[in-house]
């Protein structure tokens, strides 16, 4: 892991920061962090797993995305169109999507903002960034500013002032989450959005639920979520993204598995 180092890779700036409550701190014996709850090794530990893991999946991440979709007849599209929807997006905005990954919501959001518009894109992973990379080359968009780094320092990462802001399907991979939403929400202008779309612990009652196993193995093998956390216990998303913004919403999708969290900035 790096500590603030900067590099150039591609047309993206590269970024290195450690969690500011976690990894800045010297390791002392029996610390946990009082943002993300986790020991300064675990902190690292887990970190570390999420890079591993996009880093070798990022090739083919958009392939295996789709298999997903398919085989878990999940409609990725429809959710990510209703979290970019619940954002209302205007010509000319600035957007922020933290973990980007390999940019699978930019072309919802370019075709909004358009070419006078700017699209920051966040991640941690420099190989989900390449990917991003290719995307923005192939389509030939010139907003895009890249950021490598940790979302629960996005604060001390984006100079600007954003419109909004979307995070999906990486919030709940972020050991800061709460360190990133009280950031995150900083950034945003009065009546700026925010959507989260991301996992939860599956809440379907009935026959239904012989299906956790199943998903349980695919989110794992697929990386789509940890599957050891109980998002609905440990990650009240509603709660705490509410203690920065108005108007939220909270919205269960797919059996539960899945939800769509939005406020607006005050
Ligand atoms: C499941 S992918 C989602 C990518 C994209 N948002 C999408 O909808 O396809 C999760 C992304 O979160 C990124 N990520 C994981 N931990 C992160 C962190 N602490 N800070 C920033 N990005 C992180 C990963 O590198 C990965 O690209």
């Amino acid at each position: 892991m790096g500590t603030g180092k900067r590099t150039m890779a591609k047309n993206a700036e590269v970024v290195v920061s450690p969690c500011p409550f976690c990894l800045e701190r010297a390791p002392e014996t029996g610390f946990v962090c009082s943002e993300c709850r986790l020991t300064y090794q675990e902190h690292a530990l887990y970190t570390d797993k999420a890079l591993a893991q996009y880093t070798v999946q990022a090739p083919r991440y958009d392939k295996l995305a789709a298999l997903f979709s398919a085989v878990a007849l999940y409609p990725v599209q429809r959710y990510r169109k209703a979290a970019i929807r619940a954002l209302n997006i205007q010509a000319g905005d600035t957007v922020l999507d933290i973990g980007c990954g390999t940019g699978l919501s930019f072309p919802l959001i370019e075709e909004r903002i358009g070419p006078e518009g700017r699209l920051i894109a966040l991640d941690y992973t420099a190989s989900m960034l390449e990917q991003a990379a290719n995307k923005v080359e192939a389509h030939g968009w010139q907003n895009i500013t890249f950021i490598r780094g940790d979302a629960a320092n996005v604060a001390a990462l984006v100079a600007r002032p954003v419109n909004a802001t979307v995070a999906a399907f990486s919030l709940s991979l972020v050991p800061g989450w709460q360190q990133a939403i009280a950031s995150a929400a900083g950034l945003l202008q009065a009546g700026g959005r925010f959507a989260v779309l991301d996992w939860q612990t599956m809440k379907a009652r009935g026959p239904v639920r012989v299906l956790s196993p199943v998903l349980e193995w695919l989110t794992k093998r697929y990386g789509l979520a940890d599957p050891s956390v109980n998002f609905s216990d440990e990650r009240p998303w509603s709660e705490v993204m509410g203690t920065y913004l108005t108007d939220m919403s909270y919205r269960d999708m797919h059996l539960g598995t899945t939800f769509l969290c939005t406020g607006v900035k005050g």
